[in-house]
């Protein structure tokens, strides 16, 4: 699924030169899960940007299910890390003026998805049809600002699969 072979990834800073990853060989499967741990300054971060396409790498070769992830255009890492990609931040990193369920469905709007398509994803009819609609559209209603945290934490974790219903909002 993921295989990264040899990739380098320099920073520059004026004359200063650090080679944030060199000789970076990693291989996953689909299903493995890892953890990447290391002193500070060794680099995790460095990976975890380049994995996610939000740093282009230097040199050496990026496949993501076969498919080549070097020199891609802005627009294209853009489209890839839509579909493929899923960060969950440390803070969340919702938007607080949306309402929860806006908030799990950024990235299917980014994708095009239409309205109706949208919240029947993020499983809106769902939870209503489930659970019975007052509470539970209340719930999913209120602005991202007014959450718990635990609650913040879990649609965090959802909103990259684009789905709120899963859990207690
Ligand atoms: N934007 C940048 N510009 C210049 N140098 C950078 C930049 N980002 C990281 N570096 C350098 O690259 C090296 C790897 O940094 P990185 O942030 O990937 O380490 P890390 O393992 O995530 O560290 P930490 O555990 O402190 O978060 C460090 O020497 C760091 O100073
Ligand atoms: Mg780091």
């Amino acid at each position: 699924m993921l295989r990264m072979t040899n990739v380098t990834k320099v920073y520059r800073r004026g004359l200063v030169e650090t080679h944030a990853l060199s000789g970076f060989t990693l291989h996953v499967a689909r299903g493995e899960l890892l953890s990447v741990m290391g002193p500070s300054g060794s680099g995790k971060t460095t990976f975890l940007n380049v994995a996610g396409l939000l740093d282009p790498l230097d040199g050496g070769e990026y496949l993501l299910d076969g498919e080549p992830m070097q020199g891609l255009s802005d627009a294209r890492a853009s489209a890839v890390r839509n579909r493929k990609i899923g960060f969950v931040f440390q803070s969340f990193q919702l938007i607080a003026d949306l309402d929860v369920l806006d908030n799990v469905e950024v990235p299917l709007r980014v994708r095009g998805l239409p309205a109706r398509a949208r919240r029947e994803r993020a499983g809106a009819r769902r939870a209503r049809e489930r659970r019975g609609a007052r509470s539970r559209r209340g719930a999913l209603k209120g602005k991202a600002a007014m959450i718990s945290n635990g609650c913040a934490r879990r649609r965090g974790a959802l909103r990259p699969a684009g789905r709120a219903a899963r859990g207690r909002a």
